[in-house]
């Protein structure tokens, strides 16, 4: 694997088969609340990757320009090197989680409308909500990035809502990052029950990182649940 050239709290990153690649390493570390709760959750590294490749493949197949080059192993995925919008995208499509919580609205509250929002991706700062003047006064990104950003972010939702309900799954909300590489942007980091919350469509059982987050048990039980329902749709 040669030397880790950067660890973030999920993921480990090796230089990749050239200067335009990098090789992405799932951990099995679940943190929350920006590192503050940490626990190994041994086999979550398998099983985000695992989800999140097939939801990768699933979008490029859609037309959505992702940065997922090919699967290396289990756990290691060959990614195009991208310079990181330091941003997050958080689409909801239910009220849950700290929207519910800063404007007072129970979860699992229908919506009129789908919400993109934006933070800052800063643990130190524990990534505050950011507006589109915000990020381009600070020069984060550019105010046709960030069209760009909330346009793949509602055809990723549209994808992503029916694969999951295909799956019996309710996609509740969930976080995008994005990467410049090539003078595009693509979609990158990952797409797995870490960064989405995923509700069983009939009894609203969660499955996704709100189990670790709320200390509900059985963590991955949920993870496993999604791959087998996910790998179950992919199939047919
Ligand atoms: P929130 O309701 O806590 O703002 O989270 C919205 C969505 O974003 C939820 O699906 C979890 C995901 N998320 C991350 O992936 N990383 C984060 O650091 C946070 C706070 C949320
Ligand atoms: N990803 C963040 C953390 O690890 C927060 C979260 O997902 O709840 O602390």
């Amino acid at each position: 694997m040669g030397e880790v050239l950067y660890e973030g709290k999920s993921k480990l990153v090796y230089r990749g088969e050239d200067e335009n690649s990098i090789l992405i390493r799932y951990k099995d570390t679940a943190t929350a609340f920006n590192g503050e709760k940490k626990e190994e959750l041994i086999g979550k590294g398998k099983l985000n990757a695992e989800i999140s490749n097939i939801i990768f493949k699933y979008l490029a197949e859609k037309g959505i320009k992702t940065h997922l080059i090919k699967v290396v192993d289990d756990i290691s995925v060959l990614v195009r090197k991208a310079e990181i919008i330091m941003v997050e995208v958080i689409v909801r499509n239910l009220a849950a989680g700290s929207f519910s919580k800063k404007y007072g609205v129970p979860e699992g509250t229908e919506l009129r409308n789908t919400i993109v929002e934006f933070s800052l991706k800063s643990d130190a700062l524990g990534d505050p909500m950011i507006n589109e003047s915000q990020i381009t006064a600070l020069g984060l990104a550019a105010k046709e990035e960030l069209e760009e950003m909330t346009e793949q972010a509602f055809k990723i939702n549209g994808i992503l809502s029916d694969l999951f309900e295909e799956a019996d799954i309710r996609l509740v909300d969930f976080k995008l990052e994005f990467g410049r590489a090539g003078g595009e942007i693509l979609l990158c980091d990952e797409i797995s029950p870490d960064s989405c919350r995923l509700w069983d469509i009939s009894s609203g059982e969660k499955f996704d990182k709100d189990r670790f987050r709320r200390n509900l048990g059985n963590v991955l039980d949920g993870y496993k649940e999604v791959l087998r329902r996910l790998k179950n749709v992919r199939q047919k």
